[in-house]
């Protein structure tokens, strides 16, 4: 059965959206289990500073790539940057994102397309640069961080739920594809996570809607996750009530499901 690679000199673990939140978090937690991480993002310097933090609290190389990841050219030249390091990626960790949210019609068309850049365009080629590798070693580990806005359309957040919803299936359909193969694939649909994507996006309705007791922290996230990712599991909603919650939306009808995000996300948005 797959599970997380042993740490080796030579590898790492290339987790995105490194820089803050859950990112951040999950280069904490590979890095305590003695996993090499390089974290990718576009501000370098808090890469630099979480760089310096784990080498110092841990025994890894901790490297750090500058990326903008909605830029194809940028995302290309990933994998010979990592080369020149002299690593291999054995665990790839598709995390970085943005959500936006307003009425589809309202929003700025060209911020909805970059968002699809991210969190779409950037996971299907970063695995498709270092998934095919993994197969051929037979070892080898993709986490894809979707949300909970994946398993239906949420009103509001039209293209943030779209494209969580294609990362849910591209990340289902690679750990079906990989069974057998000795590359473990799960995919994280975390609810809300005190993280800074609220201040990114701005006010956000989920901040209305989700009662605080319900927020994961992002330390809680990324445990979650790996741990997931150690055991092959296909898919992880951390939290309870959380997991209740999509098991009880999978009972109702779309039509119904619809309605209800799109008053309860009007009423929030209207606030
Ligand atoms: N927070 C939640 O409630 C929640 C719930 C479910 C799922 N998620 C998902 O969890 C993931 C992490 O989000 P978070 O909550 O940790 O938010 P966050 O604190 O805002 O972190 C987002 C990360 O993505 C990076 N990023 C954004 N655009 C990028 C780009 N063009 N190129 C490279 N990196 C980029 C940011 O780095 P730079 O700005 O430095 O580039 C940052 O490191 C996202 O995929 C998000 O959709 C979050």
């Amino acid at each position: 059965m797959p599970g997380l690679p042993a740490p080796h000199p030579a590898a790492t673990c290339l987790i995105t959206g490194a820089s803050s939140g859950i990112g951040a978090a999950i280069a904490r937690e590979l890095a305590s289990r003695g996993h090499g991480v390089t974290l990718v993002a576009r501000r370098e310097e808090r890469l630099r500073d979480l760089a310096n933090e784990l080498a110092e609290a841990y025994p890894v190389r901790a490297e750090v790539l500058a990326c903008d990841l909605a830029d194809a050219a940028a995302r290309g030249a990933l994998p010979g940057r990592v080369e020149a390091l002299g690593l291999r990626v054995d665990v790839l960790v598709n995390n970085a994102g943005l959500g936006t949210h307003g009425r589809f019609v309202e929003l700025d068309a060209a911020r909805e397309a970059e968002q699809v850049r991210v969190l779409c365009e950037a996971v299907v080629d970063l695995c498709g640069a270092f998934a095919p590798a993994m197969a051929a070693r037979r070892s080898g580990g993709v986490l894809i961080v979707s949300s909970l806005s994946g398993f239906q359309p949420v009103p509001n957040t039209a293209t943030y739920a779209a494209a969580k919803a294609f990362s849910l299936s591209f990340g289902e359909t690679l750990h079906a594809e990989l069974r057998g193969c000795g590359v473990s694939v799960t995919t994280l649909c975390p609810g809300p996570v005190d993280t800074e994507f609220f201040e990114v996006s701005g006010p956000h309705p989920t901040q209305r809607v989700f009662p605080k007791p319900l927020w994961e922290t992002a330390e809680a996230v990324a445990r979650a996750g790996i741990e997931g990712l150690a055991r092959n599991r296909r898919v992880v909603v951390p939290g309870a009530a959380m997991r209740a919650l999509v098991a009880s939306g999978r009972l109702a009808p779309g039509g119904l499901r619809l309605w209800v995000l799109d008053r309860f996300y009007r009423g929030a948005e209207a606030q």
